[in-house]
């Protein structure tokens, strides 16, 4: 038997040996990217590498990545699906290419996994407008015994990888499948299909194309390759599994999941639950455990954590296990996975209260929700609208709606469903804008006035107090006063209060003028522009500049030069929290 750890160590080996420079796991929660919610792949935090960009390590990497594709939500429950799995990867940043690449995981997969190359198929992409059929990787592997008739030619669909995102790196693949021997579901059967005949491990993705904001491709400045080997496949096919819950990643949550259950011996049906709680909670335990973790909410990444806690939960339920479930669950994960992801231990605590919250909260309105539901479910099918109405009132994520509904052999309008749940999202969006422009809705004159004072006032205090690690904790503006909460850790004096007030009126008489730039968020921190501390921003922003004095990424609104504000002055100085002040002030 191989274990995943021992896999992990035969990759990181291999590729070293051939001048790989290993890197470590970054968080599931992608930096600088608002088109995705999580990490999809090893590549994802690699992107600018892939664009260009010189990598400290070199040209030649290779790591394990925590990832989640929610998109495969539905299939959890087979044998090969899982929305939390680790991919193994290697890559080549405008180094070696498609003859390396594809030697390389050939050697891989048979000297050192010692797969039967007889039993490997593989796929390459069959070409189309945007990019020539793949002869060459073909032939690669014709050189190296794979036969004509176990190598297939695949639309975009199936053999072009990427981008991550709506944009970025990406193109033509080959994946490896291995043959588990059962017989074909149907003469078309052939990589690709989700019998389970084929089970694809690795996949090389060749990429040297950029797809841009219209949908066009464009040939990248530097020809990598990128590839992502399952690390719960891989293990489960060279031990011969039928699945990847027989595999040491996922049997002691199994054995966890019976023992709150218990029941020894499960039926079909509830062997799916089962298989859904452990890839779920183990998706769950990640997310709350990440370096960047979230806490359950109706939006983002929060609520996919929700509907993998409560669909579990409801999963448990049809187990018959009516309290505690998740908390036992994570525990085991951490378990498993706390050598290679620390911070999983460290956030411990946090995991813990999160889940006891979270089931509390669910378990509150479930009997409520399901009553609602029985109610709603004896008109017939159930409308977008009442679906929306469960999931905003009950907490019941779309998933449980759609399992209730199927139970009863009644269906849900999904689609319904997604247009409420946009409007609620964009209703959000718009509600953290103004929540995010301190109030700013109303922009009258006067507001725009506090909101430079307010710019004025934090670099003064930073000037005053001799420390540039203030930063802006919070910031509220009415038209009567500012209101500035930062951080530092005592009461200012009032020879302090004085020097700031003195230095912001001094700034005001110099007439300074005010200048908005739009920039990209990277180069506005790069340029050293003030940010709020835990703020969200969008990928570009307004950088706000008073002369030479201040430079602030700000939503604005901004007088054009400071000598409209007239005077300046602290009418309060007041603690919040532990280390968090608080000014008021007004313009006279
Ligand atoms: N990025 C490629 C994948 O996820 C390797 O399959």
């Amino acid at each position: 038997m191989i274990t995943a750890k021992e896999l992990k160590q035969k990759y990181f080996e291999f590729f070293k040996s051939k001048g790989h420079a290993l890197i470590s796991s970054a968080s599931l929660i992608p930096e600088h990217d608002p088109t995705v919610l999580f990490t999809t792949a090893g590549m994802h935090p690699l992107v600018p590498f892939l664009m260009g960009q010189p990598h400290p390590l070199g040209k030649r990497l290779v790591d394990v990545q925590k990832c989640i594709r929610t998109g495969d939500i539905d299939a959890v429950g087979d044998g090969m699906h899982l929305t939390f799995f680790e991919m193994l990867g290697n890559w080549s940043l405008g180094d070696y290419f498609k003859k390396e690449a594809i030697e390389w995981s050939f050697e891989f997969l048979t000297k050192w996994l010692g797969f039967n190359s007889d039993k490997i198929s593989v796929t390459v992409f069959a070409g189309d407008k945007d990019a020539p059929r793949d002869e060459e990787s073909a032939s690669i592997w014709k050189s190296l015994g794979i036969p004509e008739e176990r190598i297939y030619y695949l639309p975009k669909e199936d053999n072009w990888w990427g981008p991550a995102g709506k944009t970025g790196p990406c193109g033509p693949c080959t994946e490896m499948f291995i043959d588990t021997g059962k017989r074909k579901c149907s003469p078309e059967c052939r990589p690709g299909c989700n019998c389970g005949k084929y089970f694809e491990i690795w996949n090389d993705v060749f990429m040297e194309y950029n797809k841009k904001e219209d949908g066009s491709y464009e040939k990248l400045k530097q020809r990598n390759v990128d590839t992502g080997m399952g690390v719960e496949r891989t293990v489960a096919m060279i031990n011969g599994y039928d699945s990847v819950y027989e595999t040491d990643v996922f049997k002691p949550i199994i054995d966890k999941i019976k023992e709150l259950a218990k029941v020894d011996n499960f039926t079909h049906e509830q062997i799916r639950s089962v298989r859904i709680i452990a890839d779920h909670m183990k998706a769950a335990t990640f997310i709350l455990g990440d370096e960047r973790g979230v806490t359950p909410s109706n939006l983002d990444q929060g609520y996919i954590l929700r509907r993998f806690i409560r669909r579990s939960i409801r999963h448990g339920r049809l187990l018959g296990i009516e309290s505690d479930l998740c908390r036992p669950i994570a525990k085991v994960v951490i378990e498993l996975y706390k050598d290679g992801y620390p911070e999983l231990k460290e956030k411990e605590k946090f995991v813990m209260d999160e889940l006891l919250k979270e089931e509390e909260r669910f378990r509150h309105t479930l009997e409520r929700g399901l009553k609602e539901f029985e109610k709603i479910s004896r008109k017939g099918d159930i409308s977008g609208k009442d679906a929306f109405l469960l999931f905003q009132s009950y907490g019941f994520p779309f998933e449980i709606v759609r399992e209730l509904a199927h139970e009863k052999g009644i269906k849900v309008d999904e689609e319904g469903f997604n247009a409420e749940y946009k409007k609620h999202q964009e209703l959000s969006r718009k509600g953290a804008e103004k929540r995010f422009k301190g109030g700013l809705s109303e922009a009258s004159a006067i507001t725009a006035k506090l909101h430079t004072a307010t710019h004025l006032l934090g670099e003064a205090l930073r000037r005053v107090l001799g420390s540039k690690d203030i930063k802006q904790k919070g910031s509220n503006i009415t038209p009567e006063r500012l209101r500035y909460d930062f951080n530092f850790d005592r009461k200012l004096t009032p020879e302090e209060i004085k020097k700031v007030e003195d230095l912001v009126n001094e700034k005001i008489k110099e007439g300074l003028d005010v200048i908005r730039e739009e920039i990209p968020l990277e180069e506005a921190i790069k340029s050293g522009a003030q940010a709020e501390f835990g703020a969200k921003y969008p990928p570009r922003v307004f950088v706000y500049s008073i002369g030479d004095f201040s430079k602030e990424i700000c939503m604005g609104p901004h007088v054009t030069n400071t000598k409209e504000l007239g005077h300046f002055k602290i009418i309060k100085e007041e603690s919040v929290a532990a280390g968090i002040r608080r000014i008021k002030a007004i313009l006279e």
